[in-house]
């Protein structure tokens, strides 16, 4: 004790010296180092203070699935599983909320997967459990629903998941103790983990956030899968391209350097990276990264810009795009073909959980998931413009340097090779599957200029009548 006290004693003593060098301005270096330092403490104490406190002040709501008013069982099992909040409540729903997890996880077809589905009612979840489910794998989802976005739209698609028998639970993956319930009832044999902050510039608002989820997130999926999972299911994760950050050499290529993030958040993503490197080092885990591309198409996130654009156009907002940006879009087709590539191809764990002794024999891959075709940004907008029948009210400004990065090109020949990627999609074809889904999803009526009646109805009253079709869009837009 007495010991400890006076290491505690000379550890301040010499942060107190640091701190005189560095006001003294003597010493540059030491300043350096114990920013360093600094850094390195501040961080661990962000990853001590989410795993240990986050969870305990998550929602405990264990809920099902269901948003529709048809599944009152599910509604119920809310309720009192919601009611039930304190910690030791070890029941999680009971009997009832433990067959449906059964039942579906369990594959319908001879040999299929069984896989937990984190970030299922997001957009890239809810296409890929749905095509899971499809061939006849077992699919179990889950999402906490927050409000980074419409968490409507997360219904709309946990609706969708629940119609064709996939669950969807109401929870965070920072709850381990879940988690582990979940691995008890379940064998599952993949993890698809798609759960994360996403957002460049929304970093900047919640840098907070993206740290819960996307770093200690992550390791609580990689924790419950390294030791309490028998067998060790093998885990398919979503990178980013964003890890590329400032690098120019192009098309990017898997071996091309990732260590200059032009956002947090994409520093999280290569974080990640990194720690699915430890795990797989020390504890046999078989890790696939995904480093998807731009992903769009339908049920898509209202944040993404072909998204925010299409809303402005559709309501007449202007909208604001920066010069010279080139996106490799991919559509979200091709993006499950190369998700449902991975799982089929990831190859065993070879830790085993119970002794905890390690094997050096799991594969760690990483692939980029893009289009293979950057395409500027104003030409986006000319699609959607031709598609939607309307001018867009463009602004062109300089790109910020706040996160986003110029252009994106991936180079998708690892996929190819090991698991047949090739997409096929153009953002013609693509986008016009958007605005279908889009059109029919907000109740919006096009507004296809006929040009014989705009020449006939020249007068006073146009503008008025152009004002009022504006609002009556954008109320569209808003209400659903
Ligand atoms: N869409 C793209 O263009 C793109 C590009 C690169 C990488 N990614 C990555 O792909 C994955 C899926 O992206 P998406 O476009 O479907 O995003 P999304 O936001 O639609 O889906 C993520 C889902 O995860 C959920 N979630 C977030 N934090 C959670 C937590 N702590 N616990 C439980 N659920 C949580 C959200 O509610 C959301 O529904 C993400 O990891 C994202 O970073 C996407
Ligand atoms: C793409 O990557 C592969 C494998 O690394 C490489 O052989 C090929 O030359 C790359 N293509 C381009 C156009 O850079």
């Amino acid at each position: 004790m007495a010991g400890d006290a006076a290491a505690k004693g000379m550890k301040l003593d010499r942060y107190a010296s640091a701190l005189r060098r560095v006001a003294s301005g003597k010493v540059v270096s030491a300043s350096s180092h114990l920013l360093f330092r600094a850094t390195v403490l501040a961080t661990l104490a962000l990853v001590f203070l989410f795993t240990f406190h986050y969870p305990s002040l998550l929602s405990r709501s264990f809920s099902l699935s269901s948003s529709s008013a048809s599944h009152p069982s599910h509604r119920s099992l809310l309720m009192s599983s919601s009611s039930s909040s304190s910690p030791a409540a070890a029941t999680y729903g009971g009997a009832a909320w433990e067959k449906e997890i059964r039942r579906s996880a369990r594959p319908t077809r001879d040999g299929g997967l069984a896989v937990l589905v984190t970030g299922a009612a997001g957009f890239v979840g809810t296409h890929c459990s749905l095509a899971l489910r499809a061939r006849g794998d077992g699919v179990l989802g889950i999402d906490n629903f927050n409000a980074y976005y419409t968490p409507s739209l997360k219904r709309a698609r946990q609706a969708r998941l629940a119609a064709r028998g996939v669950a969807v639970l109401d929870a965070d993956i920072n709850d381990g103790e879940l988690l582990r319930h979940l691995f008890d009832l379940v064998p599952f044999t993949h993890i698809l983990h798609l759960a994360a902050q996403a957002g460049v510039r929304y970093a900047m608002e919640a840098p907070q956030t993206y740290v819960a989820s996307n770093v200690a997130g992550l390791v609580s999926i990689f924790e419950v899968a390294a030791k309490h999972a028998d067998p060790q299911p093998s885990i398919v994760w979503a990178s980013s391209s964003s890890v590329y950050g400032l690098n120019k050499i192009t098309p990017f290529s898997e071996s091309h350097r990732t260590d200059q993030p032009a956002s947090l958040y994409a520093a999280t993503k290569k974080a990640g990276e990194a720690i699915a490197h430890a795990y797989n080092h020390i504890y046999g885990l078989s890790i696939t990264g995904l480093r998807f591309f731009t992903v769009y198409g339908p049920m898509g996130r209202p944040d993404m810009a072909y998204f925010a654009f299409t809303n402005s156009i559709v309501s007449g907002e202007p909208i604001t795009l920066f010069a010279g940006a080139r996106r490799d879009f991919t559509y979200i087709d091709d993006v499950v073909k190369g998700c449902l590539g991975a799982l089929d191809t990831a190859g065993r764990s070879t830790g085993d959980a119970k002794s905890g002794k390690k094997s050096g024999e799991a594969p760690l891959r990483v692939y980029n998931l893009g289009n293979t075709s950057p395409v500027p940004v104003t030409r986006m907008v000319g699609i959607l413009e031709k598609l939607l029948g309307k001018k867009a009210n463009k602004r062109v400004v300089a790109m910020p340097s706040n996160g986003d990065v110029p252009f994106t090109h991936a180079n998708v020949s690892h996929a190819a090779q090991d698991f047949g990627y090739r997409p096929t999609t153009s953002l013609e074809v693509g986008l016009r599957h958007f605005v279908d889904w889009y059109v029919d999803y907000y109740k919006v009526k096009l507004d296809v200029p006929k040009i014989s009646k705009v020449a006939s109805g020249a007068g006073g009253g146009k503008p008025a009548a152009k004002k009022k079709k504006k609002k009556a869009a954008a109320a569209m837009v808003t209400s659903s």
